[in-house]
């Protein structure tokens, strides 16, 4: 997942955490407002994952520094992104230097090549631990998402920047915040989608937005030529949203027709997809924890048979 390393100039100012500098090693990955560095510390050789927020996304900063302090309060789960440390920084840093809104974690993460059945399980018992344990929703399961700690092997779950909170659960994010659908369109659930499409709240927080979003991302993963098709609408659907204000209606409907259109039952590919869609639809809420277990289960042993062997 590493990038071009010149893009490291990206970064102009030092990256301080409590009063250390840390070395960028490579550029990860650049969101809106965010990048993320591979970085080491002077004390360590262990390399690190470094988000760095603008102030202009301090709020996201602080919701996704409370899902990974939920995260690490919890029995470590392999997969699931550590956090090693945070700021805001009291460091030194250059007189009238902005604060910099950093989170460090463990793994740095390589790309997932092939989805095979076995790490098709354990994104399910990540997805499990999320909706039965801390009682949330990572709410942006998707390809760039799915990676592997080199290390171990292990399938990981990146970006934990869109989680939502079940009820019931300890993480408490702003109000709105909670409500908002903050992860990517292309593969989100129909309740979302409608919702989003006639202008209203998108639909609560539930397992089934994981779900959904785990199927169509093993879908697109699976299949090449959903994988094209599905990076052109991406990129029509990211001119809706640059437009000023937004389109998020049309955008969600352009989403509702593709998924429409691929998961056709007249295609072989689109008959067996569309009723594992279907199936991720139903997945029940995890408050009867041991009706979820069977769905999702279920759900596993399905989407395992239709991904590489291994
Ligand atoms: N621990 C990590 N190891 C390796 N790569 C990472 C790690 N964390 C993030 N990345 C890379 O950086 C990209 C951006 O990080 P992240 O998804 O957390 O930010 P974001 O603001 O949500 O970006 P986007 O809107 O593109 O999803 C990821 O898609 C991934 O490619
Ligand atoms: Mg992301």
């Amino acid at each position: 997942m590493d990038r071009d390393a010149s893009a490291l100039q990206l970064e102009s100012r030092p990256l301080l955490l409590g009063g250390q500098e840390l070395s960028p090693l490579g550029l990860l990955g650049v969101g809106r407002g965010v990048v993320v560095y591979r970085v080491r510390r002077a004390t360590s050789t262990e390399d690190l994952a470094c988000k760095v927020f603008d102030a202009s996304r301090a709020t996201a900063f602080h919701s996704e520094l409370a899902v990974l302090t939920a995260i690490a309060s919890e029995a470590h789960v392999p997969g699931l992104p550590m956090l090693e440390a945070n700021s805001p920084a009291p460091g030194p840093g250059a007189p009238g230097a902005e604060a910099q809104h950093l989170l460090l974690t463990r793994p740095v993460a390589t790309r997932l090549e092939h989805l095979t059945s076995s790490s098709v399980l354990h994104i399910f018992h990540i997805l499990s631990h999320l909706h039965t344990k801390l009682k949330v929703v990572h709410g942006d399961v998707e390809p760039k998402h799915l990676a592997v700690d080199p290390a171990s092997g292990t399938v990981c779950l990146l970006d934990l920047g869109s989680a939502a909170p079940l009820s019931g659960s300890r993480v408490v994010l702003p109000e709105a915040r909670a409500r908002r659908y903050s992860g990517t369109l292309l593969f989100a659930s129909d309740d979302v989608l409608s919702a989003l499409a006639e202008g209203a709240q998108p639909a609560a927080p539930h397992p089934r937005q994981d779900m959904v979003a785990l199927v169509k991302t093993a879908c697109v993963m699976v299949h090449g030529t959903i994988a094209k098709a599905a990076a052109g609408r991406a990129e029509a659907v990211a001119q809706q949203l640059a437009q000023q204000p937004p389109d998020i209606a049309r955008a969600a409907s352009m989403v509702r027709s593709f998924w429409e259109q691929q998961l056709n039952a007249s295609t072989a590919a689109g008959c067996v997809w569309s009723e594992l869609v279907a199936d991720a639809h139903n997945i029940p809420g995890s408050e009867d924890v041991a009706l979820y277990a069977r769905a999702s289960q279920q759900l596993c042993g399905q989407l395992a048979t239709l991904v590489c062997p291994g």
